[in-house]
């Protein structure tokens, strides 16, 4: 006990000493913390059907981000009965790996939509966004009717897509060089829908707010909405299980 107090004296006595001491542990704290990040690409399981976001869905993603919706709405199901007899199949963490930011959020002052995809239809949530209580009566959500009448800018979509390549979502050349056109195809403004499908599996194009002519901000949240949560195929990965 006296050696390692004298030894420690020696230490706090000499600042060139205590500074090279005191380096060497912050560096293995450092270490500690951020090499894992490096790696954290292989600790979460790929899973069939997740793709990146089409352009049309990320600027939905942007609206729904912009307008707050996190603040009632979580996206993460949690793996207990009574949330998955409720929304479906839990959360995988496959299914937010292309999220920047993710959007788990931790206020449930409306529903979970992390499964809300193909759950209505696009009138009901033209609807529903326009004049919540006009489809659910006792709604506390606000209305956002000036969705429908604001066009979608959803400025330089080809940067957008490059900035989230950049962090790790694997679009490809074509995907940037067809960011803006892709967004057009998918709202129902023409172009080849089945083309994009190609690269977007069960990318749904149409024209989603009623208003073919124009597109429009509740065209690209009604997009985002109507695929959250329908990437995975979770009947076809049970019978797979089952046939194990
Ligand atoms: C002040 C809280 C609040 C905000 C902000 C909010 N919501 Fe809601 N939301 C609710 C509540 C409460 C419900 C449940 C009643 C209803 O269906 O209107 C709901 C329901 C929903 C539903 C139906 C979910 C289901 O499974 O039935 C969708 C879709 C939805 N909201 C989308 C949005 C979007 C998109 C935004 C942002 C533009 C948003 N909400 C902002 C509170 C909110």
């Amino acid at each position: 006990m006296a050696s390692l107090v004298q030894g420690h004296k020696k230490i706090e006595r000499n600042v060139t000493l205590l500074g090279a001491l005191a380096l060497v542990v912050v560096a293995i704290g450092g270490i500690v913390e951020i090499a894992p990040l490096f790696w954290i690409q292989s600790t979460v399981t790929k899973v069939d059907g997740v793709r990146p976001y089409t352009p049309l869905e990320l600027a939905g993603r942007n609206i729904y981000i912009r307008e707050g919706c996190y603040n009632c709405h979580s996206q993460m199901v949690r793996p207990f009965r009574d949330e998955t007899e409720r929304y479906g199949h839990y959360s995988l963490a496959a299914e937010s790996m292309y999220d920047h930011p993710f959007q788990w959020g931790s206020s449930r002052t409306g529903p979970d939509l992390a499964r809300v995809g193909n759950r209505y239809s696009d009138e009901w949530h033209v609807q529903h966004l326009k004049d919540p209580r006009a489809v659910v009566p006792e709604s506390i959500m606000p209305p956002y009717a000036f969705l429908a009448e604001r066009a979608l800018k959803p400025g330089d979509m080809a940067a957008h897509l490059n900035a989230l390549r950049i962090t790790g979502v694997p679009y490809t050349e074509a995907d940037i060089a067809k960011a803006q056109e892709d967004l057009a195809t998918q709202a129902g403004q023409g172009g080849d829908p089945a083309e994009l499908a190609t690269r977007y599996p069960k990318a749904q194009s149409r024209d989603f707010d009623g208003k073919p002519g124009e597109v429009t901000e509740m065209d690209a949240i009604v997009a985002y909405l109507q695929m959250l949560g329908t990437q995975v195929d979770f009947r076809a990965a049970a019978a797979r299980e089952q046939a194990k």
